[in-house]
């Protein structure tokens, strides 16, 4: 929890020495996360955890060998990436641990809650707000990004490693399945 907290001053920072605005998640988006601890527990919250984790984790590695990139913007991403590593170890680990004792009704609420929720992370990751900077209407670019092949498939590249982890755990499967595909996570 400390250290998530210091993520986010540190990303805060970040994004007030570069003068930035700071781009929100919808309301919608902001109030489900809230709903979240509510209606998960187990496998789908660790499963929640690491689709948010993971996903950033890839880029970030991007990031870091990407000489063009500022460098301030890759040593944040290198601090980061260096106290995920902890995180996404223990993360994997309890979700290993517990998925293996659910039970088969529980283990298909869990699936569909979680390709629900990889649905709604992936399609936040990139605020549509941000192309109004650059001068694009913000819904149309929007809509040109997701039927886009190299955006799906960046997505699909980020998410590698973790569905892999999940599909090995049981927990990527029916009902879940339309929203991994929808998610651009699964072919
Ligand atoms: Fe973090
Ligand atoms: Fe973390």
């Amino acid at each position: 929890m400390a250290e998530e907290c210091r993520h986010s001053t540190m990303f805060a920072r970040l994004i007030e020495w570069m003068g930035t605005p700071a781009y929100r998640p919808s309301r919608l988006v902001q109030r489900l996360g809230k709903v979240l601890p509510g209606i998960a527990y187990g496998p789908v919250m660790w499963g929640a955890i690491l689709i948010g984790e993971e996903l950033t984790d890839r880029y970030q590695r991007e990031m870091v060998n990407d000489e063009s990139i500022q460098p301030l913007t890759r040593m944040v991403n290198r601090i980061h990436i260096m106290e995920e590593a902890r995180h996404i170890g223990f993360a994997r680990a309890e979700l290993a641990r517990s998925a293996a004792r659910l039970t088969r009704a529980e283990l298909l609420y869990h699936r569909a809650l979680l390709g629900r929720i990889a649905f709604i992370v992936t399609r936040n990751l990139v605020t549509p707000e941000v192309y109004s900077s650059v001068g694009l209407d913000p819904r149309q670019a929007h809509r040109v990004a997701l039927a886009n092949p190299a955006y799906q498939e960046t997505i699909r590249y980020g998410g590698e490693k973790i569905v892999a982890f999940l599909t090995e755990n049981g927990l990527v499967g029916a009902p879940g399945m339309f929203c991994w595909r929808r998610s651009f996570l699964l072919p």
